[in-house]
C-alpha cells in the first residue's frame, strides 16, 4: 500500500485499519485509519490523553504489557498485521524500536547498555560489538562525550546524555521504524537540538514516528504531522500545511491554544 501525498506517492511503514484501543472499559483509541510513509518523520500531535502515546505502543506490541488493553482492528508494519500468528514479537521490537519520555539506562555500563540489545540479536565477537556500539554512539551524537568512559555506569551520564544513550541503544539494531514517547521532554534546549538533528539524520535510514507536545518541535523535524482528538485521528497532512491551513476547526483550536 502506499500513501499520496500531495504529487508524491510514498511507500507505508505504518498502516492501521480501523484501530480501536480499550483499556478495560475505557475506549482511548477510536478507529484510527492511516498510512505513515517511510523515511520520514512523522509528528503525533495533541492533548493529553488523546491516545499518542497508546497508538504507539500498538505499532510494536508494547500493548501487549498491559494486562488491561484490548485492541481491535489492523496495525500493518510493512505490511504484515502485527497481531498476526506468525509474528516473532521479539523480532518486531527489534524492527520497530521505542524510545521513552524519560531515559531509562539500564544498570550497567555505556558500552553495555549499547551492547545489550546486539547481544540479544545475536552479536557475540568483540570486535563487531565494539564497532557497532561505536557507530550507535556516533549515530546518537554522544560518542565524543563519552568515549573515554564506555565502562563507567550509564546513571552516572547527565539527563541529556541518557536519552543519547538510551537512543544509541535502540538504533543498535539498525530498526526499521523508531517510535519515540516526547523525546526531549525533560531536556534543555541544546540536548533537545541535538536529538533534533540525530532524527534528521536517521530519516535516511529509518521511519520515525515521534509523539510531542512541542508544536515548535513537529514544525522542526516532522514531514508530516497527525492531530489527534480523543482517541480519534483528526486530521494528518504535511506538516507545514497542517500548520499554515488545518482542515479541522478542532486542529485550529489546538494550534492556536485555544483547547480548553
Ligand atoms: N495503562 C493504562 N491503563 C488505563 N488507562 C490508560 C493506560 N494508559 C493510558 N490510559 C488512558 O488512555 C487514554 C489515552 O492515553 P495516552 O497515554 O495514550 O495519551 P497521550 O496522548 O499519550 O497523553 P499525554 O500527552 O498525556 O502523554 C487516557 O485517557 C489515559 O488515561
Ligand atoms: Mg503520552
Amino acid at each position: 500500500m502506499k500513501s499520496a501525498f500531495g504529487d508524491e506517492l510514498l511507500p507505508a511503514a505504518i498502516e492501521t485499519r480501523d484501530l480501536s484501543l480499550w483499556y478495560g472499559d475505557k475506549q482511548a483509541l477510536s478507529s484510527v485509519t492511516l498510512i505513515l510513509p517511510e523515511k520520514r518523520v512523522t509528528s503525533l500531535i495533541g492533548a493529553n490523553g488523546c491516545g499518542k502515546s497508546s497508538l504507539l505502543k500498538c505499532f510494536n506490541r508494547m500493548t501487549d504489557l498491559i494486562p488491561s488493553a484490548r485492541v481491535k482492528g489492523e496495525c500493518l508494519i510493512t505490511g504484515t498485521n502485527v497481531w498476526g500468528a506468525k509474528v516473532d514479537v521479539a523480532d518486531l521490537r527489534r524492527r520497530v524500536g521505542f524510545v521513552f519520555q524519560k531515559a531509562i539506562p539500564f544498570p550497567k555500563s555505556v558500552f553495555e547498555n549499547v551492547a545489550f540489545g546486539l547481544r540479544l540479536a545475536g552479536v557475540v565477537a568483540r570486535d563487531e560489538l565494539e564497532e557497532r556500539v561505536e557507530t550507535a554512539l556516533v549515530r546518537s551524537a554522544l560518542w565524543e562525550e563519552v568515549r573515554d568512559q564506555l565502562h563507567t555506569s550509564a546513571r552516572s551520564l547527565s539527563g541529556g546524555q541518557q536519552q543519547r544513550l538510551c537512543l544509541a541503544r535502540s538504533i543498535a539494531v539498525d530498526p526499521q521504524i523508531l517510535l519515540m514517547d516526547e523525546p526531549t521532554r525533560a531536556l534543555d534546549p541544546i540536548s533537545t537540538g541535538l536529538i533534533e538533528d540525530v532524527i534528521l539524520e536517521f530519516k535516511k535510514t529509518c521511519t520515525v514516528v515521534v509523539a510531542t507536545h512541542s508544536l515548535q518541535q513537529a514544525a522542526r523535524i516532522s514531514d508530516f504531522t497527525l492531530f489527534f482528538h480523543q482517541g480519534a485521528l483528526v486530521e494528518m497532512d504535511r506538516t507545514e500545511k497542517i500548520f499554515a491551513s488545518p482542515a479541522d476547526r478542532r486542529t485550529e483550536d489546538y494550534l492556536n491554544c485555544r483547547f480548553g
